[in-house]
């Protein structure tokens, strides 16, 4: 096993604070007196979205739908041209944010009460998304236009901020319907949001980065991590005010400890 660089590990350093910012988010959340059905339902509903439609490849609908396409296409060359693994890591991904998808589904339509509208891919599609949300996306397809393959990167680390999501979900203790059901969803998509997350570190001390590369990956990340924060704040109804964020903003929060054994390194 080897040793994460001095690079990886500054990178690391440099978003472990706003890991930690993103949790507090969702912890306010959870321990808000405003938590209701309803804004279960908002914030559920959101996040199916989330693992349905949002991507990383502009020109590809969803992660479900892309990936989807682009397998068709590229049938008839497996193995003349195109990795069969390559291939294989594409249905896995597919699986995996689908399965994202029913998780969160199942809890929605768990704790819908009878006016509350069955939840479908295609009623989220035009409605359920938020302004954040479509900045942050924006954020990331401007830093793919005009960085390549390090925006890539940059994306791909930032990927569900350290599982904060669904590591407090998972926490979720209470007597209540929602939260056992709230807890069950973010059980399940956590291992495999870790992994995406990993896949994003995994690998960059092989990359043979340069210098410049290294920073700029670490500035267009920190800078997807700032506005993952409003993307947060806002799909859970702003339990945090403004104020708040803007100091969080800051990254000075006590950092999230990064788990570099199951990352695949040795301490
Ligand atoms: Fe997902
Ligand atoms: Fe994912």
């Amino acid at each position: 096993m080897a040793r994460a660089s001095r690079n990886l590990k500054r990178l690391i350093e440099a978003l472990a604070p706003f890991w930690a910012a993103e949790a507090r988010v969702v912890r306010a959340y959870f321990k808000s007196p405003k938590r209701s059905r309803q804004s279960d339902l908002l914030w559920l509903s959101r996040q199916c979205r989330k693992e349905f439609w949002d991507g990383f490849d502009v020109a590809n609908p969803g992660l479900f739908i892309g990936p989807l396409r682009k397998m068709l296409n590229l049938a008839e060359k497996i193995d003349q041209g195109v990795d069969r693994h390559e291939i294989l890591d594409m249905t896995e991904g597919l699986h995996a944010e689908f399965a994202h998808y029913c998780a969160f589904a199942d809890a929605y339509d768990a704790i819908r009460g009878k006016g509350d509208p069955p939840i479908n891919p295609m009623m989220l599609r035009d409605v359920k998304s938020w302004p954040e949300n479509e900045a942050l996306g924006e954020l990331r397809a401007g830093h793919m236009r005009a960085h390549g393959d390090i925006g890539i990167r940059a994306s791909r680390l930032t990927e569900g901020g350290y599982c904060a999501l669904f590591s407090e979900g998972a926490k979720l203790k209470g007597a209540s319907v929602a939260d056992r059901v709230v807890a069950r969803a973010c059980r399940s998509v956590y291992d495999d949001e870790f992994s995406h997350m990993l896949k994003g570190i995994a690998g960059l001390d092989r990359e043979d980065l340069s210098q410049a590369d290294w920073t700029l990956l670490k500035d267009l990340a920190v800078e997807q991590m700032r506005a993952r924060l409003h993307m947060r704040n806002a799909q859970f109804g702003n339990p945090l005010p403004d104020a708040e964020i803007e100091l969080l903003k800051q990254g000075k929060s006590k950092p999230i400890a990064f788990n570099y054994a199951k990352a695949g390194f040795a301490a």
